[in-house]
C-alpha cells in the first residue's frame, strides 16, 4: 500500500512513522509512506500557503492553489482510491473504517493546520473526511498518524502474529480482556488461574466472558451493535 499525506507542517510526522511496527512495515515493502511539505507548493517568493478568512474571524487558513497543485502533481504519478481531509468536523474513525481502509491500494491524506483548509477543496477534492475524536488538536498531522498507524497494522504480514490484529479491541465490537505475562504472583496478586490451566477452549470462552464485561461497564454502546 502506498500512503501520501500533504502537511504543511510535516517534521511533525517524522517521528510516528520511524518505529516499531509501522517502521518495519515500510522496511518490508508492505506499506510505503511519502509525506510532502504543502510549503514547496506555495505561492510567490514567500511560498504563501495560508491566508485570512474571508468574512472575518480568527485564524489561518490553508489556501486553495497549493494544496490542488499538490494534488494535481501526485494524481498524475498514481490513482488514488480515497483522498481523505483529517478534520474533527468529520465522522469518526473507528474500528471498520480501519479495516476498510487497510484494504486499499493508494490513500492520499490531507492534513489541516491552522484553521483548516479553504472549503472549495472539501467540496471538490475529498473523498472521505475523517476525524480522530471529539476534540481539537494544534493540527492534523498527529491525527494522520493516528489513521495511518490503525490502518498499516492491519495490512497481512506488518504484525508478525496475524491473530494478534484479529484479536484487537473492536474487531468484534468489544474491549479486550485482560492480559497477564510473568509473574504468575507479584505483590500477593495472582494471575487468573484459568489462564495457567492450559485448558484452551476454556481459556478463549473466559476471555470472551471478560471481554464482554468490561464492554458491558466502560462502552456499553458498543454492544448496541455487537
Ligand atoms: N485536526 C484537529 N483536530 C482533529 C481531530 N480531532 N481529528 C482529525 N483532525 C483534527
Amino acid at each position: 500500500m502506498r500512503i501520501d499525506i500533504i502537511s504543511a507542517v510535516p517534521h511533525l510526522l517524522e517521528s510516528p512513522f520511524n518505529h516499531s511496527i509501522i517502521k518495519r512495515a515500510q522496511q518490508s515493502g508492505i506499506a510505503d509512506i511519502v509525506i510532502h511539505d504543502l510549503r514547496e507548493y506555495g505561492l510567490g517568493k514567500y511560498k504563501q500557503i495560508d491566508d485570512t478568512q474571508f468574512g472575518g474571524g480568527a485564524g489561518m487558513v490553508l489556501m486553495l492553489e497549493p494544496i490542488v497543485n499538490c494534488i494535481k502533481k501526485l494524481q498524475s504519478e498514481r490513482n488514488y482510491d480515497e483522498l481523505i481531509y483529517m478534520t474533527p468536523d468529520a465522522p469518526i474513525l473507528n474500528q471498520s473504517i480501519a479495516n476498510s481502509l487497510s484494504l486499499k491500494e493508494n490513500l492520499l491524506i490531507l492534513v489541516g493546520h491552522y484553521k483548516g483548509v479553504d472549503q472549495r477543496i472539501r467540496d471538490k477534492y475529498i473523498t472521505k473526511e475523517i476525524s480522530i475524536g471529539d476534540y481539537v488538536i494544534t493540527g492534523g498531522e498527529l491525527a494522520s498518524a493516528v489513521l495511518v498507524d490503525a490502518i498499516v497494522r492491519l495490512i497481512p504480514g506488518a504484525i508478525g502474529d496475524e491473530q494478534s490484529a484479529l484479536t484487537d479491541s473492536f474487531q468484534d465490537n468489544l474491549l479486550s480482556p485482560p492480559i497477564y505475562t510473568h509473574p504468575a504472583e507479584f505483590e500477593g496478586m495472582k494471575v487468573p488461574e484459568i489462564l495457567l490451566s492450559g485448558n484452551f477452549p476454556k481459556i478463549e470462552d473466559w476471555r470472551m466472558e471478560k471481554a464482554f464485561e468490561r464492554t458491558k461497564s466502560i462502552r456499553p454502546d458498543l454492544l448496541k451493535d455487537a
